[in-house]
């Protein structure tokens, strides 16, 4: 007896509910197991691997063993895998090709039909591997038995997960190319925009919002070379090592990793079927990259407050207070900076999960990819999120200026005047400064609003042309050195960074 659940294919881990989940246990216990779900059914052991068993397994069992209501996120990999595997076994005359075509055929049968309908899920069929098998049997009869020739679920559920995993690799750098096109497109609109910048959050010298946002941008690139990274790592084939030691038929194992885009097939079959270092390796340019992503969210939530009141979010990214008419909650970049520790949670999860398993393959494993699936649903909209958030974002320029002036930015730039034009030991001209900032803090006004008279009062040697120095404009002019905040050194990155993104120049 088999319940079956209709349910569209996803990536979402949680596409059986908790509560459908409790529903088909009652079900089972009520029917199958006469009202006792830890009783073992005195029927039906497994049809794939059950010829030692005399019974079947008990409903809980079932129900822990099952991967198939997450994993059948992973039947586009699993047939195309399976593809390239039975074209192997006829081109080696393992099989016919007589029987390979009734196989693919069955197979592109297979998926043509969970494309249009989804998967009915059955526990007794574990996992998306087994589904797949049984479905084929149904279409091909007993020749679908011959797909499984030198092969293992090991391998196969190696290999299609680095296929998923690679597939998230290569979208993750699509969705950064976009993130940095919006980064850059702002920044060349705002290459001589003054701001405050910042540390201990404390106002500390102007830097131009340009300078600011292509931070962001060096961020993201190098999380993208990350993914590249591990995408090289990645793309060796673990398809033909089998259970655990490879498999005493002629297989081709070059052709099938080519077949599928691999570099060549890995080297170790223990290894093959038994590491998850590819999954990590994603779920950790993922982490670091959320990590970006929510100090980015986090600086947007403070910016957008109104004691900054530095940028408006647009409408289509926030949320109203249904109480306080007047509320604009910045709900995306909190979701961003939310998500970021739900991801860095996965990488957690399954490098705990991984730290104590003995080679080869244990059961553990099959809990590598919950915690992948939904990193990767969190990461995508996240990225998804911050690009709309940045191309969307109305900058308030003015007050951004305004803070900057107010915040005593230029101090260092009249420290710097003083050592440049008077020939002051820097430590001295710091002294004279905190002195001239003492006085504009007591009248309530910017440095340079200071008269020359009461400037010279503060130390003599003090001449008109100090004022150059202290306009925002001019402080962040002068720094041009290479990497600095100075407009055209903004100017010269974002176009570098125009030919690099294949964006129009400017
Ligand atoms: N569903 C399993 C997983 O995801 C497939 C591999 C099963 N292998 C086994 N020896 N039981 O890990």
């Amino acid at each position: 007896m088999t319940i079956l659940v209709r349910s569209p294919c996803s990536a979402s881990p949680d596409c059986v509910s908790q509560a459908q989940s409790v529903a088909k246990r009652h079900a089972d216990a009520a029917t199958v197991n006469e009202g006792d779900p830890f009783n073992m059914r005195k029927s039906d052991s497994n049809t794939m691997w059950g010829g030692r068993f005399a019974d079947g397994p008990s409903a809980i069992m079932r129900e822990i063993n099952a991967s198939i209501p997450f994993d059948k996120a992973l039947w586009r990999q699993d047939i195309e895998g399976s593809l390239a595997h039975v074209a192997m076994l006829a081109a080696q005359d393992i099989i016919t090709q007589d029987e390979a075509s009734q196989i693919s055929k069955g197979l592109k049968q297979v998926a043509a039909e969970y494309a249009a309908d989804g998967i009915d899920e059955n526990w007794d069929l574990e996992d998306i591997h087994m589904h797949v098998e049984a479905r084929l049997t149904e279409i091909a009869g007993p020749v679908a038995g011959k797909l499984h020739t030198a092969r293992s679920r090991n391998d196969q559920v190696a290999t299609d997960f680095r296929l998923w995993v690679r597939d998230a690799m290569d979208a993750a750098d699509a969705a950064l190319v976009q993130l940095q096109k919006a980064l850059v497109a702002r920044a060349d609109e705002h290459a001589a925009s003054i701001m405050p910048g910042f540390t201990h959050l404390q106002t500390a010298q102007p830097v131009t919002l340009g300078h600011h946002l292509m931070a962001y941008y060096e961020m993201f690139a190098r999380d993208r070379s990350r993914f590249a990274d591990a995408r090289k790592r990645l793309n060796q084939c673990p398809l033909g090592s089998a259970a655990l030691a490879g498999t005493g038929f002629d297989i081709d194992r070059d052709a099938t990793a080519a077949k599928l885009g691999f570099d060549g097939p890995t080297r170790n079959s223990l290894d093959a079927v038994s590491d998850r270092d590819f999954a990590l390796d994603y779920l950790n340019a993922a982490a670091q990259c959320s990590l970006h992503l929510s100090r980015l969210a986090e600086e947007m939530i403070i910016w957008a407050s109104q004691p900054f009141g530095f940028i408006s979010l647009p409408d289509s990214f926030s949320t109203g207070s249904s109480i306080m008419p007047q509320k604009r909650n910045p709900d995306a970049a909190e979701l961003v900076r939310g998500h970021a520790g739900r991801i860095i949670g996965s990488l957690n999860a399954l490098m705990i999960t991984m730290k104590g398993l003995p080679l080869a393959y244990s059961k553990d494993m099959q809990d590598d990819k919950p915690p992948v699936f939904e990193a990767e649903g969190l990461f995508t909209l996240s990225l998804a999120a911050m690009t709309g958030m940045v191309a969307q974002t109305t900058f308030n320029t003015g007050r951004m200026r305004e803070a900057a002036e107010l915040g005593y930015a230029t101090a260092t730039d009249l420290a710097d005047w003083l050592v440049r034009s008077a020939n002051i030991p820097f430590r001295e001209a710091h002294h004279i400064t905190g002195a001239a900032v003492k006085l504009a803090e007591s009248r309530g006004c910017a440095l340079d609003a200071l008269s020359i008279a009461e400037l010279q009062e503060i130390d003599a040697r003090i001449t008109d042309d100090v004022y150059q120095a202290l306009s925002v404009d001019a402080s962040v002019a002068s720094r041009n050195s290479f990497g600095g905040t100075a407009p055209d050194a903004v100017k010269a990155r974002t176009a570098q960074a125009r030919a690099l993104l294949g964006m129009e120049s400017k």
